[in-house]
Formats: structure tokens, sequence, C-alpha cells
């Protein structure tokens, strides 16, 4: 391990097992944490916005003046990318289920909205888009929501897949990004950290230069006691949680 030294503030990343006192974590995924970033916010900023960084840049290749539309938007990954489309210049559609959760995306950059429990995801596309649809769809929901999205994608667009936090995974009839000459994308940033390092460490650099000028600033809805992980976890199941949830050991 050379970019780290005995006695510093570190935050890492792993597959599993991270509820624990103790874990062991590869030195690819161990960061240097920022002096100004307390715990809470260094554990849960790198699968948020580490996630959110490599799907717009890398795989999205996401353009100023672009349309960015971002499903499930309050959540986890959802409001990184809300935050980290509008720095990169795009023009942020925030899509979530309550008011509530969209007033938080407002308060992150999101410069339209659409409560997608209420309103139908195609037709309010079309019409924040003036007809054109979006560039770039940033999907980590998934079900039904995928397919009435990709149907308002804008020409050459391109849908980041990134999860299925609606528990199904959604199909795709192949007919629609024909007709778009659209590209689907898959995002698997833990494997990407692994199989890139280089590449990865430069994002981290990034995103923890951003946050302590202050570009970016990470949403913990609550923190738990370790003790609390199950009760944590029903929150994030039952749709209750902003931002992210913190377990404090
Ligand atoms: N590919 C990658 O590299 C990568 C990295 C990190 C995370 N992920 C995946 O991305 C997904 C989202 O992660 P996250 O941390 O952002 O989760 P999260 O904070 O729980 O956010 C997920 C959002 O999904 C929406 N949702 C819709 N139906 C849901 C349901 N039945 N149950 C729960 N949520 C539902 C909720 O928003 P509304 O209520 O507004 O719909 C919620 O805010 C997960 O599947 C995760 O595994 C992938």
């Amino acid at each position: 391990v050379k970019h780290l030294a005995v006695g510093d503030e570190v935050f890492g990343f792993v597959f599993s097992g991270g509820f624990a006192e103790e874990v062991v974590v590869p030195s690819n995924t161990c960061f240097l944490k920022s002096k100004k970033m307390n715990f809470p916010i260094a554990a849960s900023f790198m699968v948020a916005y580490g996630t959110s960084y490599h799907a717009l840049k890398d795989r999205a290749k996401l353009a100023k003046g672009e349309t960015l539309l971002v499903l499930g938007a309050s959540g986890g990954v959802g409001l990184a990318a809300v935050e980290l489309g509008k720095l990169m210049g795009a023009k942020v559609i925030a899509a979530a289920s309550t008011e509530e959760k969209l007033q938080l995306c407002r308060e992150y950059g999101a410069d339209q909205t659409i409560n997608y429990s209420k309103e139908d995801l195609k037709s309010e596309i079309k019409k924040l888009t003036d007809n054109k649809g979006a560039d770039v769809i940033y999907d980590p929901v998934g079900g039904e929501y995928t397919e009435a999205a990709f149907r308002g994608i804008a020409w050459e667009g391109r849908l980041l897949v990134v999860g299925f936090a609606s528990g199904t995974i959604p199909k795709m009839p192949l007919n629609l990004p024909l007709l778009k000459t659209a590209s689907i994308v898959g995002v698997f940033w833990g494997d990407f950290a692994m199989r890139n390092p280089k590449l990865n460490m430069e994002n981290t650099r990034t995103l923890m230069k951003w946050y302590d000028e202050g570009r970016v600033k990470p949403h913990i809805h609550k923190t738990y006691e370790l003790k609390e992980t199950p009760r944590a976890l029903e929150e994030i199941m039952n749709r209750k949680v902003r931002g992210k949830l913190v377990i404090e050991v």
C-alpha cells in the first residue's frame, strides 16, 4: 500500500461485511479521508458519488447543455447524480415518488421535477424537453419506470443501467434503441474500481476536491447505531429515506 501511511484517516469500500467493527479492505478501494470530511459522510460518500460520477462521466460521457433525467432522484446514488449532473453543466430533471422527495432534489439543483407516482413519465419528459427527450437517463430503480423513461429518450441518448431498487429487472423491446439510435449502458462502479484503480483514484480525487470546495454536499438522512442496522434497512426498503443512512460503529 503506497498511497496511505500509518496514522492516516481513511475510508474504504467492501462488497459485503461492512456492518462490523473491523473489516479488511482492498487497498484499491481504500482512500485518504479529507480533513474537512467527518467519518459518517466519508462512510457514505463514495458509493453514492463514486458511482454517479463514474456513470455520468465515464459511461454516459455527459456533455454540458445536455438534459439528464434521474430516476429515484432523492435516493443515495440518485441525489448524487442530480448534484453532479448540475455541476457538470447539464439540465437536470429529477423523478421521484413524493413531493417531499422532489423538494430535496430541487434543493440539490434539479431544474425540473416529475412525480412518477402521479404523472406519466414519457409524456412529462417530452413536455419538459420540447419533445426532444432526455439525452441521458440515470436509472437506479428499474421495474416499470425503465421502459416508460426510455420511450422519452432523445436521439443518440444513453440509458445508464445502475440498479433495480424496485426489485424488478426490466426487459426492453429492442426496437426502442434502434428507433432513437440510443444506447443502453451498464454501470458497475465496484468492479470498475477494481479493474481500473488508476481512473477510479483520479475520480475520487476530483470528488474529494469538490467536497473540500463545498461544491458537493452529501445528504445524510439519519445515523443509526450498529445494533439498529435492521431498522435502518427497513427504512430503506419502505422508501422512507432521502439521501443516505449511516451505521455508526
Ligand atoms: N451499478 C452500480 O455500480 C451501483 C452502485 C451503487 C448502487 N447501486 C444500486 O442502485 C440502486 C439504488 O441504490 P441507492 O443507494 O440509491 O438506494 P436508495 O437510497 O434506497 O434509493 C433507491 C430509490 O429507488 C426508489 N424506489 C422505487 N421503488 C422502490 C422500492 N420498491 N423499494 C425501494 N426503493 C424504491 C426510491 O425512490 P422513490 O420512492 O422516489 O421511487 C429510492 O429513493 C440499488 O439497487 C443499488 O444496489 C448500483
